[in-house]
């Protein structure tokens, strides 16, 4: 049988038959790695369409029963610039779609705090918390701030609140930024973990499903200069794509 093949970035690329099983094969990793984590776990999760059917799995059978949610804290890689209950949070449509739904407490959600009077205000509260919760201000590969990093892709290959051309593209110090102009709708300000603490994990999942993902995707893995091509990970870089977004589609393979 034919290899996956390699992303420019390394990463595996998992063709699925639908959205739904990319939903399923992601809660099952997910489950994967907090089992094998050291307690607590943490898992970086992400905005956008992308994940919602997982946020809803979640909260579902079997799923519900098996997370050990006690142990498992949740952050977010990328949030919009709004007041917390805002229909574009990313961290309220998580809240909605799963960690209000299940007995989490309360100190194992970790939201950006987007009170504060700058987006950078809140990136540099949002560090100082990972740095916090990990007892230590250095990156180190062997010891990952995430089991699992969730990503999505942009139409425009952007990917957390990452877009091209934009200075944070580059940034190697810090862990979080503050983004003043968004480069793709809603275009809020947002705030947004660097490619160098995304790395920070057992793995980076992107989740690509859809027709319409299916020419940037094919520009990502033909190593286009687009963010998304930028990403890497410290441990796996897994990507789950359905049949319709994957550029093989086309010729019913
Ligand atoms: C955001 C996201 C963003 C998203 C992509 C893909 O805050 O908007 O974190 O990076 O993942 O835009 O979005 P879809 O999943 O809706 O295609």
């Amino acid at each position: 049988m034919r290899q996956p093949p390699l992303t420019p970035n390394k990463g595996k690329i998992v063709v699925l038959p639908d959205a739904e099983a990319i939903a399923q094969n992601a809660a099952e990793r997910l489950l994967g790695r907090i089992a094998q984590a050291r307690v607590p776990a943490a898992i970086c999760l992400t905005g956008g369409s992308s994940p919602q059917r997982l946020y809803q799995l979640l909260a579902a059978e079997p799923y519900r029963s098996r997370l050990p949610w006690n142990r498992v804290h949740w952050f977010m890689g990328d949030d919009r610039f709004v007041p917390a209950q805002d229909a574009l949070s990313n961290m309220a449509m998580a809240r909605r779609l799963f960690l209000d739904r299940i007995p989490v407490p309360s100190e194992n959600v970790h939201p950006i705090d987007t009170t504060l009077q700058s987006p950078d205000a809140a990136a540099r509260r949002y560090e100082a918390e990972l740095e916090h919760f990990r007892g230590r201000d250095q990156l180190d590969p062997a010891r990952p701030l995430f089991e699992l990093v969730l990503m999505g892709l942009g139409p425009d290959g952007h990917t957390a609140s990452l877009f091209p051309d934009a200075p944070a593209l580059t940034e190697q110090e810090r862990w979080v930024v503050g983004v003043d102009h968004a480069g793709w709708e809603p275009f809020v300000p947002r705030v947004t973990l660097t490619f160098p603490a995304l790395a920070s994990a057992r793995e980076m999942l992107f989740l690509v499903d859809g027709a319409d993902k299916r020419g940037i995707l094919a520009r990502v893995l033909a190593g286009d200069d687009l963010p998304a091509s930028r990403a890497r990970c410290d441990g796996e870089l897994v990507w789950l794509v359905d049949r319709a977004a994957a550029p093989q589609a086309d010729h019913g393979s």
